[in-house]
């Protein structure tokens, strides 16, 4: 048989990596710890699950979906982003449903890219900002993260002969893997470049409502002339804990969100429509349950951010998200930092370079198991955990 060059192109994708390394060595009977994935442990909200439960229950939720999505759920959408954002979303034209957000940022670049054209994406990043481009066919220009930019990509380096190719550009704030918060004014400046450059601008917001200590990150589509350039992909994955369940959508642009949905009606048959019902739920019903999981995140993060700081290892608790990005020591690199915590404290963090190449010299930690997993790790980090210096 012969299969597509496109699947050899992209990297084998991260988590899949270390599923299988964790597989093989509880099979050798060690009790590890995975603090690779970003996948909440706690249940989704009783309320969103009772929505679901009557919603399948009626029988005219079991046809097949519009891609356009229900008014109901598109609705719920616009009052959320009204109420949480104060942005005016028109749910006739600005917003559809997504099955997850890493549907929607993997499909944007389909809808977005031709062969020879250039993607923007920032590196370290969520992998799809790099597949989603390659299957297009299109190349992917690396926006490297840097701490000594807050873990801003920095739009006025990019070489013009790239810029010029470029048409789709992909940010993400609060930040996935770095923790790091949008920068003041860095919307502003996407808007400008995204106009100057006439290409879309994607903002991946799946993590806006998992944020600390009384910050509450911004929607892109609050920034003036947002809705001129682009559109924001959002998930009720981690703010409701319901990865599961494959609910997003992407809003904004009226002519990128049409875009969309026209090659969506060519590659699926939209979202059972008792999800949607259940969706409309978390974000009228249960829209301040996101407050309660970053009290949980936080209160994790601080743990962690202890036990390291009892190893010598001086991490800044992040603003947002349920990760921490931290700096290996001295002499390791990301690699060999991340192969000491498998086999000192049988924990798995991710290594930094699975998200990119500047990735490199960090491993990203995920708070998403439960609490008495997260303090064994902690505890095992440190009490066993010897970094020596390799320097
Ligand atoms: C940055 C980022 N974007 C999007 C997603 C997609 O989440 P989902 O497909 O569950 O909505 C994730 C999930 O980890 C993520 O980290």
């Amino acid at each position: 048989m012969r299969f597509a060059r496109r699947l050899d192109q992209v990297p084998p994708y991260l988590f899949a990596e270390i599923e299988r390394r964790l597989e093989a060595m509880q099979a050798d009977g060690v009790d590890v710890i995975s603090l690779g994935i970003g996948d909440p442990d706690l249940p989704t909200p009783p309320a969103v699950v009772e929505a679901l439960r009557r919603a399948a229950g009626r029988s005219e939720t079991h046809r097949y979906p519009s891609n356009r999505g229900l008014a109901a759920f598109r609705e719920a959408v616009a009052g959320f982003y009204d109420h949480r954002f104060g942005v005016a979303i028109d749910p006739a034209a600005e917003v559809i449903p997504v099955l997850g957000g890493k549907e929607a940022v993997a499909h944007v670049a389909l809808a977005c890219l031709d062969p020879g054209d250039v993607c923007l994406s920032p590196d370290p990043g969520y992998p799809p900002y790099t597949s989603g481009p390659i299957f297009a066919g299109a190349d992917v220009h690396y926006l490297p993260l840097a701490a000594a930019h807050g873990f801003m990509p920095q739009l006025d380096v990019i070489p013009p002969g790239i810029a010029s190719k470029a048409n789709l550009l992909y940010f993400n704030y609060p930040n996935n893997p770095t923790g790091a918060v949008v920068a003041d004014r860095f919307f502003e400046r996407a808007v400008s470049f995204a106009r100057e450059r006439g290409l879309v601008a994607i903002h991946d917001s799946a993590y806006t409502e998992i944020a600390f200590d009384g910050y509450r990150p911004p929607s892109f589509l609050a920034t003036p002339g947002a809705k001129e350039v682009g559109a924001e992909i959002f998930s009720l994955s981690k703010g409701w804990n319901m990865t599961g369940w494959r609910i997003g959508w992407i809003a904004g642009n009226a002519e990128v969100v049409e875009r969309y949905r026209r090659l969506k009606t060519n590659l699926d048959s939209g979202m059972f429509d008792a999800l949607q019902l259940a969706g409309a739920a978390a974000l009228t019903d249960a829209r301040d349950f996101p407050h309660e999981m970053s009290e949980i995140y936080r209160r994790r993060r601080d743990l962690m951010i202890g036990a390291l700081r009892a190893i010598g290892i001086d991490a800044e608790p992040p603003r947002a998200t349920p990760y921490l990005w931290i700096r290996v020591p001295e002499g390791y690199d990301s690699a060999s930092f991340t192969e000491l915590v498998l086999a000192q404290a049988a924990v798995i963090v991710s290594p930094g370079p699975s998200f990119g190449p500047s990735g490199e010299g960090y491993v990203r930690i995920s708070l998403t198991v439960p609490d008495d997993r997260l303090e064994e790790a902690a505890g095992r980090i440190a009490s066993s955990l010897r970094v020596e210096s390799r320097a």
